[in-house]
């Protein structure tokens, strides 16, 4: 037997409402907020990645799937959307427009992680990204926006996390301090943050051994370090988001694990789904474009996790499941009622009637069995004597209550379904 892949996901019809529930809440509120759908490969060129996103990051050293095509270039599977967003930004001159850019995008990633839950090989992201825009107004706007999103979704017990991890000047001479701390303690901490020591220590914070964390809840803090204009920046930052009633924490472990972040960088976290309980993640990242070959232009963004979105719906959510059944179940008998009720079917689906009949050759016991299964709201039965009398019974399922109708008068069977409040 073909298993799918491990860490991906098969979304069945009852769960995918949950899926189009959130994805729904998404384009309600970029529209909302004037946010425009971006869409772009699935593959790009492995070095965007590596550029983009960063060669130290574990997604780069670990996680991409990579491949070489027929014609030897080296592809990589999107690991998520922020370096394809800017490279189509500027591919597309995009960069030289009217800003502030707003852009959002519904997309799957792939990252070759260890599966649990909460964390797949395949998974979805919500991401907004907003070019063009150096202010705290922007940061803000942003997390507004991932902020209206989730009480859109109405999840319950979602705290925000922010941080500021400066500029390149600042965060250098930050830098400098970790490592100045970490090699104390180097003895200590795992194999994984003795080599992030050298190549991105800021890593070591968000690490989650017992022991580094330890470790890592005494070390230099990054606000501590921030320069004159990163402080004030931060301070905006936080003082827009009192004024906009959205609540915080500072909390200064919050790095993240792409390399292309500056200044403001930000989580929110949901109780109660488990270890992988960040389900928004972003920051500001004014170095991506140039670093990939554009203009300065800065931007600042975030993405949502769907899968973890949708195991916080679990614990409560405005996501109410309505299991609908047709409005119309056409029993018929025989080949003669069979050929009406398919045209019956197709005609008052036209006009906005869900309607089903027969396509399995049940007797009418089972038909009328399956209609009441599938929750029809109304049945009508066709065999050939109503063929011959052109009369047929309509009924209500929930009231039994029946009317004498013509098959033919589709009007008329319209005018029942929806007056007996379809
Ligand atoms: P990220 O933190 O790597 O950021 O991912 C964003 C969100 O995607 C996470 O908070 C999580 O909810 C979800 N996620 C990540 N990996 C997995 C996984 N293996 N399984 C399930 N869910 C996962 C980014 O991707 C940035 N591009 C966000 C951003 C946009 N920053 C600026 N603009």
């Amino acid at each position: 037997m073909i298993q799918k892949p491990r860490g991906t996901l098969d979304i069945l019809p009852g769960e995918s409402k949950k899926w189009q529930f959130i994805e729904s809440a998404c384009r309600k509120v970029c529209k909302k907020h004037g946010f425009g759908e971006i869409r772009f490969p699935t593959f790009e060129e492995t070095q965007l990645f590596a550029r983009g996103v960063g060669d130290t990051t574990d997604v780069v050293q670990k996680e991409m799937y990579t491949f070489t095509d027929r014609d030897g270039t080296s592809y990589t599977l999107r690991p998520e959307g922020t370096a394809s967003v800017a490279r189509a930004v500027i591919e597309n001159g995009l960069a030289g427009g009217t800003m502030p850019l707003k852009l959002f995008y519904i997309i799957n990633c792939f990252r070759h992680e260890r599966p649990q839950a909460g964390r797949y090989r395949e998974f979805y992201q919500f991401g907004a990204e907003l070019f063009g825009a150096t202010s705290p107004s922007a940061d803000a706007k942003l997390i507004l926006l991932a902020s209206d999103f989730l009480k859109e979704i109405g999840l319950k017990n979602i705290s925000l996390h922010i941080n500021s991890i400066g500029c390149p000047e600042c965060r250098s001479v930050y830098r400098d301090a970790l490592v100045k701390y970490f090699s104390q303690k180097k003895e200590d901490l795992c194999q994984t943050c003795r080599s992030r020591l050298e190549t991105n220590p800021l890593r070591i914070l968000d690490c989650k051994s017992p022991i580094c964390k330890g470790i890592a809840a005494d070390a230099p803090k990054t606000i501590d370090y921030l320069c004159q204009s990163c402080k004030e920046h931060f301070d905006g930052l936080k003082e827009r988001l009192s004024e906009v009633g959205i609540d915080y924490t500072v909390d200064c472990n919050i790095v993240r694990g792409l390399d292309y972040y500056s200044r403001t960088v930000f989580e929110f976290i949901s109780e109660g789904i488990g270890a992988q309980s960040t389900v928004c993640g972003g920051g500001r990242y004014d170095g991506l474009v140039s670093q990939i070959g554009g203009p300065e232009l800065a931007g600042i963004g975030f993405a949502a996790g769907i899968n973890r979105l949708v195991l916080s719906m679990e614990n409560g959510s405005s996501f109410k499941d309505e299991e609908e059944g047709p409005d119309l179940y056409i029993a018929a008998i025989g080949e003669k009622a069979s050929v009406k009720a398919n045209g019956l079917c197709a005609k008052l689906s036209d006009l906005g009637i869900v309607s089903e009949t027969d396509l399995v050759g049940r007797s009418l016991k089972a038909q009328m069995k399956y209609a009441n299964k599938i929750d029809a709201a109304f049945t009508l039965i066709l065999g050939d004597g109503e063929l011959q009398t052109g009369r047929a019974q309509l009924r209500n399922m929930k009231t039994g209550d029946q009317f004498d109708v013509s098959p033919d008068d589709i009007e008329s069977i319209i005018k029942i379904v929806k007056r007996e409040g379809v």
